[in-house]
């Protein structure tokens, strides 16, 4: 690259709340930005989110008690310096939401708050009832279209990097790639912010969106940012998993609201697992899905909100969970009267590129927000609606540092031993499998193996295939080709990583190993060479 000046102070990917937010707060102090996203600006996992965005604002509540059920649910591995950040700057970030556009659900004049798994309190903001997600991506979109540079259909294909003066490689740029005009260019900028959300697609069934390939995490691993915690997936309980539709996400919300699960002989199961019954923590819930399903010998079993109907109206009902009753009615079941099928769907990646309190990762000018990080604050096992919340306060703070004459350094520790595992060499002629073929084979495998209960010889099964598969990842300009290189670069990540942890923790279960292990209250890090 020249010695001209950088194109921007900042490139943003991703499109998401965090990606958005972030743009938008950088615009507001005078940062030249582009915003790139691989899709269209509004297709993100945020519109998919349901549930809402968790804030201690509630009466009797406190930043102190939130921050009590994080760590709690987090299972030993929680940062708590990042999580008091997280529950102590709520409130000041809801109100930039709100200023940004984004109206959450209220009753006379008071924040409507919802209630979750592993929360003491009710505290989950929401909006369009079970339509925050939708929401939070449209507002932002909407603002971002009116302020904001962005180019859609355009891939990250590399960081670009520049040795500085002692020898350690600085983020400088992008190389970007449009998907419709076939254009490659390289893009500078002072500063490059990965915003792409998780990587669910690596599972056969889950409530992520096709667009959540893990390429944040790709690209910053072979950037040679830090990465951490990849063993940590979150399975979320309740999903519907119908052979002729796509996976739907059924909220926590419900759950929050009285729905009780049964399995298949009606029998109200979660009390001989957890005391909080069906608002124990995610991990809990999802494991005792998984039993209930086989001794019962089905593939799900039934959530029950029909109470709440002659508790309250069914018009109440469905005005509180417009979409989840919309998608069960367009799939015969009547919320009001019926049960709903439910079995657990990959949902949340708790690891990702390791990043102090500013969001800045290892690899100076990089930084990462959202899905795409570990801040630490979800340890090994996420709070129920902690995900929106710890975008906006990392994206705030990151713009902060950003901003900041005198940039504050906070070192990411090195931590050993730090892993390593070598990158895919990319076949260029052509190869036997398709990137499709090769996709639906890691998610079959990643499903069948890496799910929410593992074991030692399932996870060496799934690492040789997929090192098979990589054999045949090609390198062109195709988004399929992309997304397969990220998605079995995440996945081998997670492979290693869920062989290394010979314990159970959190949403990361061995089937051989089933207890927790105080020698392994550590994180696992990878770097690559
Ligand atoms: C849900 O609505 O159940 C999902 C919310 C979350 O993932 O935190």
């Amino acid at each position: 690259m020249s010695n001209a000046p950088p194109d921007y102070d900042l490139i943003i990917v991703g499109s998401g709340i965090a990606g958005l937010y972030a743009a938008i707060k950088a615009r507001e102090v005078g940062l030249s930005v582009l915003l790139i996203t691989k899709s269209s600006i509004e297709e993100a996992s945020t519109r998919y989110a349901q549930g809402g965005i968790a804030a201690a604002v509630g009466a009797g509540d406190s930043p102190e008690k939130h921050l009590a059920d994080t760590l709690k649910a987090g299972a030993g591995l929680v940062d708590e310096v990042a999580a008091r950040i997280l529950c102590s700057e709520a409130a000041s970030r809801i109100a930039d939401l709100s200023r940004f556009g984004v109206q959450f659900d209220s009753i006379d004049g008071q924040v409507n708050l919802g209630h979750e798994g592993a929360h003491s309190q009710p505290r989950i903001l929401h909006a369009r009832g079970d339509g925050t997600g939708l929401e939070i991506e449209t507002s932002l979109s909407q603002l971002a279209q009116e302020k904001l540079e962005i180019r859609e259909n355009t891939i990250p294909k590399k960081i670009l990097l520049k040795p500085d003066s002692t020898g350690s490689q600085l983020a400088v740029g992008i190389e970007s790639h449009n998907t419709l005009t076939g254009i490659t260019e390289s893009i500078s900028s002072r500063h490059v912010m990965l915003a792409t959300g998780g990587a669910g697609q690596i599972y056969k069934v889950t409530t992520n969106p096709q667009v959540s390939t893990g390429d944040g995490v790709a690209l910053g691993y072979h950037a040679g940012a830090i990465v951490t915690d990849m063993e940590f997936v979150q399975f979320h309980p309740t999903a519907l998993v119908l052979t002729d539709r796509p996976v739907f996400l059924i909220s926590e919300a419900l759950r929050g609201d009285g729905a009780q699960l049964l399995n298949d002989l009606g029998d109200r199961f979660m009390g001989r697992y957890d005391k909080s019954l069906e608002l124990a923590p995610r991990d809990i819930v999802a494991r005792a899905i998984v039993e209930e399903s086989i001794n019962t010998n089905k593939d799900h079993v039934w959530l029950d909100i029909t109470t709440k109907t002659t508790e309250k109206s069914k018009e109440w009902l469905f005005a509180r969970f417009p979409q989840i009753s919309s998608v069960c009615e367009d799939a015969g079941i009547d919320i009001s009267r019926d049960l709903i099928p439910v079995s657990p769907a990959a949902h949340y990646l708790m690891g990702g590129l390791v990043t102090n309190t500013y969001g800045e990762t290892s690899v100076p000018g990089l930084f990462a927000i959202g899905e795409t990080a570990c801040t630490g604050v979800h340890g090994a096992n996420r709070l129920a609606s902690n995900s929106l919340l710890e975008t906006v306060i990392f994206a705030h703070r990151a713009i902060d540092q950003i901003i900041d004459p005198k940039f504050k350094e906070t070192i990411i520790e090195p931590v050993e031993p730090t892993y390593s595992i070598p990158s895919i060499k990319l076949t260029q002629n052509g190869s036997v499998l398709t990137a499709s073929e090769i996709k639906k084979e890691i998610q079959n495998t990643m499903w069948a193996h890496a799910g929410v209960v593992r074991g030692r010889e399932g996870l060496e099964l799934a690492r040789e295939k997929l090192e098979q598969l990589a054999k045949y990842a090609t390198n062109t300009d195709e988004i399929s080709d992309y997304e397969t290189h990220s998605l079995l670069t995440v996945s081998r990540l997670m492979i290693d990583a869920a062989l290394r942890r010979t314990e159970s923790r959190g949403s990361h279960f061995r089937e051989d190993f089933a207890a927790s292990s105080e020698n392994w209250k550590k994180h696992i890090r990878y770097q690559q060479p």
